[in-house]
């Protein structure tokens, strides 16, 4: 259908929104990653143009609801800056395996390398998202934002004080995420173990703040993914100006967001608000 992967919508649309996440400043070198759950008519797309001949190997995690699955990855220490113009020098696709517990690359990263070490961050993430929005959700996009990470050194590592002052921040971020942002302690990235504390978060909330490191992000498109992620940014952005010109004086209260909630027919986490 193709003469090459590079011309199917899904790829360019991957490309466009890593150069943007680029162009804002959140991927310094390497920093961050993404992921596509890629559907099934895209992989028939390309299929005659993968190559099956490469050895699976151990994801890290257990995937089963991710059994013979497709993604689209960036590689682990490619430079986000690369992506649009080395393309496939920079992402590839794997193909999960009918155990859910390895992958192998069946395109792209020609040059070598492997793909993110957030992998199993990644596919535990989308594991979750498959089951709690009903397949809806296909991208998982990780990054380095400064504001977002600056406020994880001033504030309590706390999911509902961090999400209330971003709600404050700007009357958009309750519409945008109603259910909050699960925050995680400091913990050492590309394992296992931080892939199990965000999964576990995953399952109530569309964003995490790692603290000290960055953000991560689920979405139904790249479109929306990107937005949730420029959002907060911009909310996180807007607090450390509010703190550098004296701190909060005045701000929307709760019955301001129920009022909100209401005029929106927004399901806004209850358990957030005082
Ligand atoms: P990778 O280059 O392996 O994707 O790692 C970047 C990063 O942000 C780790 O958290
Ligand atoms: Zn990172």
């Amino acid at each position: 259908m193709y003469n090459s992967v590079l011309e199917a919508p899904f790829v360019k649309g991957y490309v466009k929104m890593a150069n943007e996440g680029y162009e804002r400043g959140w991927h310094e070198r390497n920093g961050g990653n993404l992921s596509y759950r890629i559907k099934k008519e895209e992989i028939e797309s390309v299929k005659a143009l993968l190559d099956f001949s490469k050895e699976f190997t151990p994801i890290g995690a257990t995937v089963e609801n991710l059994k013979n699955e497709y993604f689209l990855v960036s590689g682990s220490g490619k430079f986000f800056g690369n992506i649009k113009s080395a393309t496939e020098e920079n992402i590839c696709i794997v193909e999960v395996d009918d155990t859910g517990k390895n992958y192998r690359i069946v395109w792209g990263l020609v040059a070598g390398g492997r793909p993110t070490s957030e992998l199993p961050a990644h596919l535990m993430n989308h594991s979750v998202k498959l089951t709690a929005t009903n397949g809806e959700h296909r991208v998982i996009y990780h990054a380095h934002p400064v504001n977002a990470i600056a406020i994880t050194f001033v504030l309590p590592l706390d999911s509902k004080i961090i999400t209330h002052l971003l709600w404050e921040m700007m009357t958009e971020c309750p519409v945008i995420f109603p259910q909050g942002i699960g925050v995680v302690e400091w913990m050492v990235p590309g394992g296992e173990k931080i892939a199990i504390a965000s999964s576990e978060l995953m399952k109530k909330f569309d964003a995490i703040l790692w603290a000290h490191h960055g953000v991560f992000c689920s979405g139904v498109d790249f479109d929306l993914t990107f937005g949730l992620m420029d959002t907060i940014e911009k909310a996180a952005e807007i607090y450390v100006k509010v703190q550098s010109m004296g701190g909060i004086k005045q701000s929307i209260t709760d019955d301001g967001f129920r009022e909100l909630a209401k005029d929106f027919g927004l399901t806004l986490n209850e358990g957030f608000l005082n």
